[in-house]
């Protein structure tokens, strides 16, 4: 069975309650169930990690060479200036979908680069909750990682 890894960075633990304005009223959690039943509709086992500091992410990438055929990953701010993230995903042979809930080439000047994207497989951005779910299916349809 095909396995994804969805990884979540900084602040994206306060989803709910942080700039709704911007980022909706979900809850994490309740993208999490969301993208588990998207993700059992097509027959794929999800596993679900969040994690504010650069270090522990780049735990979870390595982490993912055992066992997980794909990675759907909203880097939060590191994904603005993280080479450490950059080189963790360039390190692993395991595919990267760069997921974010906003469309970050319409907001400030500074989200606009993602320095991760030219080691990710592509990029989904601006669909809010369901950015996640483009991102399952995105990473379904690279080469070797579905069914
Ligand atoms: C974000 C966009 C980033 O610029 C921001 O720092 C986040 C969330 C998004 O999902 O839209 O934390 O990754």
């Amino acid at each position: 069975m095909t396995r994804i890894l969805v990884l979540n960075g900084p602040n994206l633990n306060l989803l709910g309650e942080r700039e709704p304005d911007v980022y909706g009223t979900v809850t994490l959690a309740g993208i999490e169930v969301a993208v588990a039943a998207h993700a059992a509709e097509r027959g794929v086992e999800v596993q679900f990690q969040q994690a504010n500091g650069e270090g522990e992410l780049v735990d979870a990438i390595h982490g993912a060479r055992d066992g997980f055929d794909a990675i759907v990953f909203n880097p939060g701010a590191y994904t603005h200036y993280s080479i450490a993230l950059r080189d963790a995903i360039a390190a692993v042979a395991v595919p990267v979908v760069e997921v974010h809930l906003s469309n970050i080439a319409s907001r400030e000047d500074f989200r606009r680069e993602s320095v991760i994207a030219p080691v990710c497989a592509g990029q989904i951005a601006g669909f809010g909750a369901a950015s996640y779910m483009l991102g399952v299916d995105a990473a379904l349809s690279l080469p070797g990682v579905g069914a």
